[in-house]
Order: C-alpha cells, then structure tokens, then sequence
C-alpha cells in the first residue's frame, strides 16, 4: 500500500502529521513518501504541481492530501497559482468521483448556527462531479467583445459543458452509493435555464430507471440551496456538478458547525483516491498548533476504506475519533462551555491512544 503524503500550505503540514500518526498506529504497513505541492512547491520549484510531485500521486494507490494555498499568491498568473495543483491531480489522476460526507456529530450539535432539532443526526453525502462543468470546460479566456451588450469592451468567458458519458458515470456513483445508505438520490441541476443541466437532468434520469429500488427527485440549485438551510435533514444522497457541488458543500459542510470535522474522497475509475479535509488552507491560523486535525484523521480513514481495502482499520479511526468528542476533548473551532481545549497535537495523541486502547481490548 503506497500512500503519497502532500502536505501543501498553512495548516496542511500540521494537520496531516496527525493523520500520519494516526495511520502509524494501526497495524498496517504502508509505504509513505512525501512531496511538496501548492504554494510550497512554487517555493522550492517554481510549479505548484511539479512533475516530480504528479509522478509520485500517479504511482501511489492513495494521496493523503493537506490543503494549499495562501493569499500572497493571489497576483501570481493563474497556473502558478496553488489551487491549480488541486485541479491539475485532479485532472490528471482522472479523480472525477468526489464524496462530502456532511454529518453532525451528536456532541456537536450546539456548535451548528441551525437550531439543534434541525442538525441534529443530520447525515448528508454530497457527490460532486470533480473533472467537468465550468472547471474545465474550453474555451475560456479574456477578448475583446465583438457582440453582446458593449461591443468593443475587455470580456472573459468560460464554457459550462457535460458529455453524456460524464454524466452517466458520476450518476452511477451516487446510485451506488445510495444503495448502502437510505436509498434516496436528489439531483441538482438548473435544467430551467441551462443546456448543460437540462442534459445533466434527462441522464440522471434514464441512468436512474437502472435503480428502481432507489428513489430518485430532482431539485433546482437555488431551491437546493434553501431547502438546505430550512429541513437539511430531507437530503440524503446529493449528486451535482463541479461548481454547483463546490458551492453546496461548503453550504452543508457549515451545518454541521464544524467544517474542522468533514473529511471528503476524490476518486477515479480504478479507485486509486485523493483524501483531504473538505476546508483550506487557513493561513491566519497556520504555525500556531490550534488547526483541527480530525477532518484529515477521518480523510485517512476514508482513504483506508475506498482506496486501499481495509475497512476494519477505517472503523476504528472513526470510532476512536467519536472516543475523543466523547471524552470532551475539542479542537478551538468546535470548543463550547464545559469541553476541554486542546491544540493539533494533543487532539492527534488521543485518537492515537484511542486507537491504541481499542487495540488492547480487542487483543485480550
Ligand atoms: C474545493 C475548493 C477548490 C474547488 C479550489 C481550492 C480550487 O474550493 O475543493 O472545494 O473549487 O474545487
Ligand atoms: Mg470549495
């Protein structure tokens, strides 16, 4: 089992050495090798996806991925930038599959800004389709407008585009997916305006006539939005594209009150995955020791789960990480009245010694 280990930027580097951790303290072998990427590897190579970095994901059955980015890079030209290293393993690993689990945690409730009745067992799975949409879709660019509303003028362009094959593989996914959950699918789509959506709209429907024992609704992504915040807990499996699902994720993952918390899944064809904590960067808080770490713990046990088969160690990091809220240890970013605070390391040493006394257990 060959895990690339990217750190990236900001917290990344604190946060990932705690999965690392973690993972050391199962009784697994792994192989892991390190390389920079993001704003780190512009630094030291002047690419924030050097060749070196795309070669060893490539080669890995899994990359456990940080976060990147850093606004002193905001005025670097666009494929220079540290986002583009995201998009380009993205793109070049073929990871067109990306899971956002969207669960609130029972000792967590109180930290949602949506009343507790509302959150409270909120289990949501947000599946975005990562290598299409408006993302990637050519042409795009900046000209010289010869036509629309001020000929003559400075105008940019993107292309929102879905093939058929694109759409019918992610809507397999989700359907899939359902099948091991509640078995409902909402598709979000904005089919009453757009060609791509209309599209994205009639396959995931013809794809859903594969899956009569799943029930399948569709949903405006206005009204998705809404109904998010008004009755969260009416969604089960949600499957969109790349720049709906990015917008709503973000959306859902705030439910939960802790986006400290939510780990995510990006995979390809042959399930080789890029695991990350669904938040960024946060370079206000970088170096200080305070980052939650557990979003990349549970990123971890995602990558043990999808990617490299073994779903017995992923329980056990998830279980310890529930012994850990229970026991009342919280992360700044999800610390309430009556919790014990505690910094990055402190919270990656109790999963550790959870994990540790699980293993006792189970062994006497
Ligand atoms: C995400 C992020 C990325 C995206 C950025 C960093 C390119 O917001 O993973 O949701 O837009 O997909
Ligand atoms: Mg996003």
């Amino acid at each position: 089992m060959k895990i690339a280990v990217l750190p990236g930027d900001g917290i990344g580097t604190e946060i990932v050495a705690e999965a690392v951790k973690v993972l050391q303290a199962l009784d697994l072998k792994f192989e892991m090798e390190t390389a920079l990427v993001g704003g780190a590897a512009y630094e030291a190579h002047g690419h924030p996806l050097p060749e070196s970095t795309l070669e060893l994901a490539k080669e890995a059955d899994a990359v456990l991925f940080g976060a990147v980015g850093d606004w002193k890079y905001d005025k670097l030209d666009r494929p220079l930038r540290p986002e583009q290293a995201v998009l380009g393993l993205r793109k070049n690993l073929g990871l067109f599959a990306n899971f956002r689990p969207a669960i609130c945690y029972d000792e967590l409730v109180g930290a949602s800004s949506l009343k507790p009745e509302l959150v409270s067992g909120l289990d949501i799975l947000i599946i975005r389709e990562l290598t299409g949409d408006i993302y990637f879709g050519q042409p795009r660019g900046r000209r010289t407008a010869v036509d629309g509303h001020f000929p003559g003028a400075e105008e940019a362009f993107d292309t929102m585009r879905y093939s058929r094959p694109e759409i019918e593989r992610i809507a397999h996914v989700a359907f899939q997916a359902a099948r091991k959950r509640s078995k409902r699918v909402t598709s979000v789509d904005k089919a009453n305006v757009l060609e791509t959506f209309q599209l994205w709209k009639d396959v995931v429907t013809e794809v859903g006539k594969e899956y009569p024992d799943v029930a399948l609704d569709h949903m405006y992504v206005d009204n998705a939005a809404m109904q998010l915040v008004k009755a969260p807990k009416k969604f089960d499996v949600v499957v969109t594209g790349n720049m709906f699902g990015d917008i709503l994720s973000d959306e859902a993952a705030m439910l939960t009150g802790s986006i400290g918390m939510l780990p995510s899944a990006s995979l390809n064809a042959s399930s080789q995955g890029l695991y990350e904590p669904s938040h960024g960067s946060a370079p206000d808080i970088a170096g200080k020791g305070i980052a939650n770490p557990l979003a990349t713990i549970l990123s971890a046990a995602m990558m043990l789960r999808f990617s490299l088969d073994q779903p017995e160690a992923a329980d056990r990091i998830e279980s310890a990480v529930k012994d850990v809220l229970a026991s009342g240890l919280r992360t700044v970013d999800i610390f309430s009245e009556g919790t014990k605070k505690v910094g990055t390391r402190e919270m990656g040493d109790a999963v550790v010694a959870a994990i540790t006394t699980t293993k006792k257990i189970t062994k006497s």
